[in-house]
């Protein structure tokens, strides 16, 4: 692997040092021993040691310096106690989004949620109905069926038609046939995990104009939306028509792209007032969009350097 430092997007500017500087992913880290997830489960899970363990998504490169930085800044001083958003969070994030995704969001659309998994458990709870049901599109990362299933929801499962040259679509006729007046929600992973498809903007606007004919909620997971390579680019769902604003709720973090999941600080990006009014007056119920001491911290360093 080339890491020679010299790659532009291998360069950040240290505002400490106020200098260029390369970050090396040629580093090993040893993690055994600090509660990472994907080593110290590995033998429970796997009943082996001697595995690399790609069986969950956060990274063995450092977390990058400005974020190790303002954390240890906030940790000089002596008390940790609760904490608020400081006041251009929301505005950071929305400049974040419409910078790299071109999506114009509105601050008033925005909440903290605990983290995507969480807010699908939560979405599940306030839109869907016991006897109601959710439609996902396997082969697809697992929780979004063990999170229904496991709130006692029924889960619809749309797979994806895989092609020949590996490529993968959406199934329109398929979802048409096992779509009923009961299926409430949709989670979509935009882009989708596994496979790496980046979905294109006229699926997008087809499964808008679908969910929104059938009154179904979409549920946009675009957690690796940052992460598009080779030329793809990402494409926000709520971005590409009014219908597909109206009827969605849109998950975003910085966990991957940073590699700061352990610090567990996400959003939810909601532009449709009455799913706002019910979603956001759960939470507020509940003290889920109260953010933890460090979440909006690293966010903060994240998004700004
Ligand atoms: C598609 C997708 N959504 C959500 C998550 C997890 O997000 P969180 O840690 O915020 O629950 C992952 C983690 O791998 C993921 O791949």
């Amino acid at each position: 692997m080339e890491t020679c430092g010299l790659e532009t997007s291998n360069l950040y500017f240290d505002t400490q040092l106020n200098m260029t500087m390369a970050y090396d992913f040629d580093i090993i880290i040893d993690r055994r021993g600090t509660g990472s997830v994907k080593y110290e489960m590995l033998t429970e899970m796997f009943r082996r040691e001697d595995l690399i363990p790609l069986w969950v998504a956060d990274m063995d490169f450092e977390t990058p310096p400005f974020i190790m930085d303002a954390l240890r800044r906030r940790l000089e001083h002596p008390v940790l106690g609760y904490t608020v958003l400081p006041a251009d969070y929301w505005q950071t994030v929305a400049t974040w989004i419409e910078e790299h995704h071109q999506w114009k969001v509105k601050t008033k659309w925005m909440t903290y949620i605990p983290g995507i998994v969480k807010g699908i458990g939560m979405v599940v709870n306030v839109f869907v109905a016991p006897d109601e049901k959710v439609i996902i599109q396997p082969p697809v990362y697992h929780p979004f069926r063990l999170t229904p299933l496991g709130n006692h929801r029924e889960v619809v499962y749309n797979p994806l038609v895989e092609h020949e040259d590996g490529s993968y679509s959406m199934d329109f006729d398929n979802l048409e046939r096992v779509c009923d007046e009961k299926c409430r929600v949709l989670i979509l992973s935009n882009p989708h995990n596994p496979a790496g498809i980046v979905w294109d903007r006229e699926t997008l606007v087809r499964l808008a104009t679908f969910c929104a004919e059938h009154h179904i909620l979409v549920v946009s997971d675009e957690i690796h939306c940052d992460m598009a390579l080779f030329g793809n680019k990402h494409v926000p769902f709520a971005s590409v028509s009014e219908e597909a604003a109206q009827c969605s709720i849109t998950f975003g973090a910085p966990s991957k792209t940073f590699n700061i999941a352990g610090v567990v600080s996400s959003w939810a990006v909601v532009p449709n007032a009455e799913i706002r009014k019910k979603f956001f007056g759960w939470l507020e119920a509940n003290e889920q969009n109260a953010p933890h001491l460090f979440a909006p911290i690293a966010t903060m360093a994240a998004l700004k350097e």
